[in-house]
């Protein structure tokens, strides 16, 4: 299991332990975290489950490809580490991984 830290726009934290194989975004519709809505149920088509990686974390977690970054044009508030969060695989190596979620998905 990889321990996430899911971060909302207001400052709350929720610690979460998500099993290798799911996203970062079945992690958090799983445990019912606020903030990511995942409209499409993770297929890259709706960008409702933008998040923001920590910096610390951006290198470990990889570059969009080039369909999610067309589907980042629709996310609100980009930033250099927003990434899509049913693109990110958790594996072993991202246990520790801290998101920030956007003030909004829409
Ligand atoms: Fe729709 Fe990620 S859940 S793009």
């Amino acid at each position: 299991m990889a321990k996430i830290t899911y971060i909302e726009h207001d400052g709350k934290e929720h610690v979460i332990e998500v099993k290798p194989g799911q996203s970062v975004m079945e992690g958090a519709v799983k445990n019912n975290i606020p903030g990511i809505d995942a409209d499409c149920g993770g297929a890259c088509a709706c960008a409702t489950c933008h998040v923001y990686v920590d910096d610390a974390w951006a290198d470990k977690t990889g570059k969009a490809s080039v369909m999610e970054e067309s589907m980042l044009d629709f996310a609100n508030d980009l930033q250099p580490t927003s990434r899509l969060s049913c693109q990110i695989i958790v594996s072993d190596a991202l246990d520790g991984l801290i998101i920030r979620m956007p003030e909004n998905q829409h």
